[in-house]
């Protein structure tokens, strides 16, 4: 009797509920990796520029490794390439 409180049985509307939280978030972390973007490079080259112009120098239309077609046209790069551990460009 004055366990009815207490204890907890799960039932068939809590494994229901359970089954779609795993699923939304399956479906989320799955979602997330997809779009996930690539870092900046963690080398000698990369840690040593400073302004977008110097990035767009290689990875402009004539660099030597251009972004792809269609990419975004902003100059904000790290808003989306993660910059290195330790990058000292801007921040001067
Ligand atoms: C001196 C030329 C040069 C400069 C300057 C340069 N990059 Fe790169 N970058 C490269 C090369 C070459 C690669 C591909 C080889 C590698 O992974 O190191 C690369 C790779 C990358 C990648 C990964 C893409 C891939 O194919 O894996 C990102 C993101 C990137 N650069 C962003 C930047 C940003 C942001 C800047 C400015 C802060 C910048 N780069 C400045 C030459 C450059
Ligand atoms: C609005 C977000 C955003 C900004 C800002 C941005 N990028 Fe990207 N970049 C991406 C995404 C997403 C991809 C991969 C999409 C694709 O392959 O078309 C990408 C791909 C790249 C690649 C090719 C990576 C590969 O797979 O070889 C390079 C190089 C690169 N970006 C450089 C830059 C540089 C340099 C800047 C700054 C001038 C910059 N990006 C700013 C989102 C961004």
């Amino acid at each position: 009797m004055t366990d009815d409180k207490t204890t907890w049985k799960p039932g068939k509307r809590d494994a229901l509920f359970l089954g779609v939280v795993i699923v939304v978030v399956t479906l989320l972390v799955l979602g997330s990796s997809e779009r996930t973007t690539k870092p900046t490079p963690d080398d000698e080259v990369h840690r040593a520029v400073t302004s977008h112009e110097t990035c767009l120098s290689c990875h402009g239309p004539d660099g030597e490794r251009p972004q792809p077609v269609g990419h975004a046209s902003s100059v904000q790069c790290f808003q989306c390439h993660t910059q290195p551990k330790g990058w000292q460009g801007n921040a001067k």
